[in-house]
């Protein structure tokens, strides 16, 4: 059976994504690879960026807690508030059509009870309207992820590197290398398939592993370096633009030089304004004759 990624209006669902898994699946077993379809995923943090993204075709658009480092400048996932994440996923939300939208449960959100954790996941559904959060972890999740897709909430897991867990991790590094920590992420993912999630990151590990857990899963794994068998691939969007100012990891392939464009556009706005240069008299506006009401001289385009 052939994969058919835009059905309908186009827009990407959890059961569309479900169907793509096992009609890979199927192909797979019929040996015609031809018809499998990788999960394109990206994140984004605002409006315009989550619109650029929607209309290049992306599938799945993450609000993700990497929010916290590349547009906030903070050392780590950690300080982000569900409040600052449900207000950037709400202009996410504006700019996405089609992708599927899914916002990271910010650490803390989802650490105490399950009770408070399932309302501040209802929080996103209703002030953001994504369909799905993101929560990090494996084995110890399996309750929580069971509840919130009981409360029809659709939830992504995501085992291996799990960035709110740097300070017990001590640092961010490839998990699963010793023969102990793979038995452990293929634990953590049969769990998080188990309890319910539509889907699972992988981050980080070795592509081996990331190979056997997407055979063994019906449900589709999203790779963030975890090599290319998962089903799907997800990247930071400032990544793979070039828009962060330390060093990336090696899997994060730099798609454009978007700092260096910014740069060189304010180089040239800081000389053109000292030289005298901008604004010309062609970007003034003038008093006068041709000017018959203020309608005639609009200020600005109606975005829509
Ligand atoms: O926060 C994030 O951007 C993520 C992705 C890298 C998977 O969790």
């Amino acid at each position: 059976m052939s994969v058919v990624p835009n059905q309908g209006n186009g827009k990407i669902t959890v059961p569309e994504l479900l169907q793509r898994k096992a009609s890979t699946a199927a192909s797979s077993e019929n040996s015609n690879p031809a018809n499998s379809k990788g999960i394109v995923c990206l994140t984004a943090y605002d409006y315009p960026t989550a619109r650029l993204l929607d209309e290049a075709g992306v599938d799945v658009i993450l609000v993700g807690d990497s929010l916290a480092m590349v547009a906030l400048g903070y050392d780590s996932t950690l300080p982000v508030t569900l409040d600052e994440m449900i207000h950037h996923a709400r202009a996410v939300r504006r700019g996405t059509k089609h992708a599927l939208l899914v916002a990271d449960m910010p650490f803390g959100s989802y650490h105490t009870d399950t009770a408070e954790s399932l309302r501040n996941a209802v929080r996103f559904v209703k002030e953001a309207s994504v369909e799905a959060v993101k929560v990090e972890g494996g084995e110890r999740r399996l309750e929580l992820i069971a509840r919130l897709t009981e409360a029809e909430i659709p939830v992504m897991g995501h085992i291996g590197l799990t960035p709110q867990s740097v300070n017990a991790l001590g640092g961010y590094r490839v998990q699963g290398k010793t023969t102990d920590g793979a038995e452990q992420l293929l634990r953590d993912a049969r769990a998080v398939e188990a309890a319910g999630a539509f889907a699972i990151v992988l981050e980080a590990v070795p592509r081996e592993l990331a190979a056997q857990i997407t055979r063994e899963l019906r449900i589709p794994t999203i790779g963030i370096g975890a090599g290319p068998d998962c089903d799907g691939q997800i990247l930071v969007v400032h990544d793979m633009l070039g828009l962060t100012f330390d060093q990336t990891p090696k899997f994060a392939r730099k798609y454009a030089n978007v700092g260096e464009i910014i740069s060189s556009a304010v180089r040239t706005y800081c000389d053109d304004v000292r030289s005298g240069n901008f604004p010309s008299d062609r970007e003034s506006y003038h008093s006068g004759s041709s000017a018959k009401t203020d309608k005639s001289d609009p200020v600005r385009i109606s975005i829509c």
